[in-house]
């Protein structure tokens, strides 16, 4: 590890590689046209479906919509993270890095033994000598006793205790003003803004001690000894912390099992320390944040069995859902994913200790759902699966969600389920408009910006700009490449034009996606059923001629828009205007007296 990477450097880093060389290196490439192509290496598959692109210096897999640059294909290949990765790429191109000194390196780089490290070692000694001998020690023990655990666990999960008062451990340090400025670094020691004043972040708490995978101290959790709010306080965003990358309990599962053969995503530190108490050792659990697919993927570099443990309640379900949708694009086969909920109002640390390990066992081997088990239960409660509606919806929603699997038996098996349940084959499942979950009455008046008329059959229909545009755009993504001048639009109003600018965006980076890629890229972003609402209408315009003209027209249109806005929005502000907004202005203007 090193100090910080100025953001120049992986500029002219990115600049100067040629990701064509990058991956060639790695595997090998076939030239196809303007572009070179080969077996993905994320995915399995027979037939190539992975590009490599020089003139945009982009990689993308057609199968499993892997993607990136030079430097995301070296992280993705090599498994690394990214300053690693740029270490990687730079030597390769036989360049130094120019690291910056951080306040935490000052005269020396950053590295291996980051002093953050040790600091966090005698942190973590301090917390576990104040548990033992500290005179308020007593809460804290009986805190633990109260909770059912044994000193022995407590000490294979290094738990401490931060005594009460403000800089305990400012003082046990003996930290002067250098070392207190690592504190702070280091998320142990926090300074009041207005008055400078130091003082200790954790106090009055039992203290969980967070674990990188060789097993540093990298980061805390403090949970208060009674109803007090915050319940868990976790160390900041440090620069060897990373909250949405861990998972608490990792190490000590490496450490305690030899052979592992799948591994327990709980929620919380106390259902870990006890699943580990009482034998299930194969327990991890996020820092209160949902899973990632960086969790997924660690996990998966570990193992090839995953189990989700999650409350029945309806943040359970909502947790399990989404590392769900985390783990899809991970789902090589030979990999194994399930779930299990438990009772409502119980988790697995009051559960484990109200029934013990066997009960827990048998609870895991009878009431564990299958992924596919989970997927399609889930999908089908709010389906009705029986109406051809029913069908038609349900075939709507599985198939993004399918689309984002690696090609495997499983995707396969999948897609079978989907056409027994649906009757329809997978080229009609590919071919289906997504349809949504709540038709909006009337799709049509949505905005308040003009609207233009269409002439359809005898029909005459009346669209927002911004719809409109974003319809041709779904049935017809290559339109994409019949404009100029896209970066020009950046503004657009109304939930429609926010994912207008969306698609364009990626259409920008990826104009040859077809429209079921697009529909999933832009699947996250469309939080109100937009998308399915426009792909279920029928065609507005047949002619391709006159679909193009449209488009462009519509994309003008919005563009005039944009202007009368920013005009209307400078001329407001009247004198207040910077330099930049004064010539802003005026080339508005210019622009205007030009098209009048
Ligand atoms: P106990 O009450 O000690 O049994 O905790 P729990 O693990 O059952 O708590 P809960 O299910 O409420 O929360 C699960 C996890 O979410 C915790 O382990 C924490 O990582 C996180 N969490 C809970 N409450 C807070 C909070 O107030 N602040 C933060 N930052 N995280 C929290
Ligand atoms: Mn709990």
């Amino acid at each position: 590890m090193a100090g910080l990477i100025p953001q120049s450097f992986i500029d002219d880093l990115l600049n100067r590689a040629d990701i064509v060389d990058v991956v060639g290196s790695r595997i090998q490439l076939k030239k196809s046209g303007k572009n070179y192509s080969a077996c993905c290496p994320f995915h399995h598959e027979k037939t190539p479906s992975f590009t490599v692109s020089p003139d945009k210096q982009f990689y993308y897999c057609f199968g499993c919509g892997a993607s990136g640059s030079a430097l995301g294909f070296i992280m993705e290949y090599d498994h690394l993270d990214f300053p690693q990765a740029v270490e990687v790429l730079a030597k390769q191109m036989g360049l130094d890095i120019p690291y910056e000194e951080s306040s935490l390196s000052k005269g020396q780089r950053q590295s291996v033994d980051s002093p953050l490290y040790s600091l966090l070692s005698k942190a973590t000694e301090f917390y576990q000598q104040a548990l033992r001998t500290h005179p308020a020690k007593q809460i804290a023990v009986d805190y633990f006793k109260q909770r059912g655990l044994t000193g022995v666990i407590a000490r294979d999960f290094g738990l401490g205790f931060a005594p009460p008062g403000w800089n305990n451990l400012i003082k046990s340090l003996d930290a002067d003003d250098a070392q207190q400025k690592l504190l702070i670094d280091a998320g142990l020691v926090v300074e009041n803004a207005d008055n400078g004043r130091r003082y200790d972040r954790f106090r009055d708490r039992v203290m969980f001690p967070i674990r990188d995978t060789k097993g540093r101290v990298i980061a805390f959790g403090g949970r208060v000894l009674g109803d007090d709010k915050p319940k868990y306080l976790n160390s900041p965003e440090t620069p060897i912390f990373h909250k949405s990358e861990v998972l608490y309990g990792l190490y000590e599962v490496r450490k305690n099992n030899r052979h592992l053969d799948e591994i327990i995503v709980l929620e919380g530190y106390m259902d870990v320390i006890a699943m580990a108490q009482f034998g299930f050792t194969n327990g991890v659990a996020t820092l209160g944040t949902a899973t990632s697919e960086e969790h997924v993927k660690r996990l998966f570099r570990i193992v090839n069995n995953i189990l989700f443990c999650f409350d029945g309640d309806t943040a359970g379900r909502k947790a399990a859902w989404r590392a769900l949708e985390s783990a899809l694009p991970h789902l090589q086969d030979g990999r194994k994913i399930r779930f299990l909920f438990l009772p409502d109002g119980e988790d697995p640390d009051s559960l484990i200790r109200a029934e013990g390990e066997d009960a827990f066992r048998a609870r895991i081997s009878q009431q564990a759902q299958s992924l596919t088990d989970y997927f399609f239960t889930h999908l089908m409660e709010d389906a009705a699966p029986n109406s051809l509606e029913g069908k038609a919806h349900l075939a709507s929603v599985v198939t993004p969600l399918l689309s984002k699997m690696p090609n495997s038996g499983l995707k396969t098996l999948m897609y079978q389920k989907l056409e027994d349940l649906t009757g329809l084959d997978q080229s009609h499942l590919l071919a289906i408009k997504p349809i949504s979950k709540q038709p909006v009455k009337n799709p049509y008046n949505v905005s308040a910006v003009p609207e233009i008329a269409i002439n359809k059959g005898t029909k005459k229909i009346k669209l927002a700009p911004a719809m409109l545009a974003l319809r041709h755009l779904l049935q017809r993504p290559i339109l994409i490449t019949k404009l100029d001048n896209i970066i020009d639009l950046k503004e657009v109003e109304g939930s429609y034009g926010k994912l207008l600018l969306k698609t364009i965006a990626l259409l920008a980076k990826e104009p040859h996606l077809n429209n079921f890629q697009l529909m999933g890229k832009l699947a996250s972003y469309d939080k109100e059923g937009l998308l399915a609402n426009l792909l279920n209408e029928e065609p507005l315009v047949n002619n391709e001629e006159n679909l193009e003209k449209e488009f462009i027209d519509t994309i003008l249109m919005l563009i005039k828009q944009q202007s009368e806005t920013q005009l209307d929005r400078l001329l407001k502000k009247g004198s207040a205007l910077t330099d930049e907004e004064k010539s802003q202005l005026t080339e508005l203007l210019a622009n205007k007296a030009k098209t009048k």
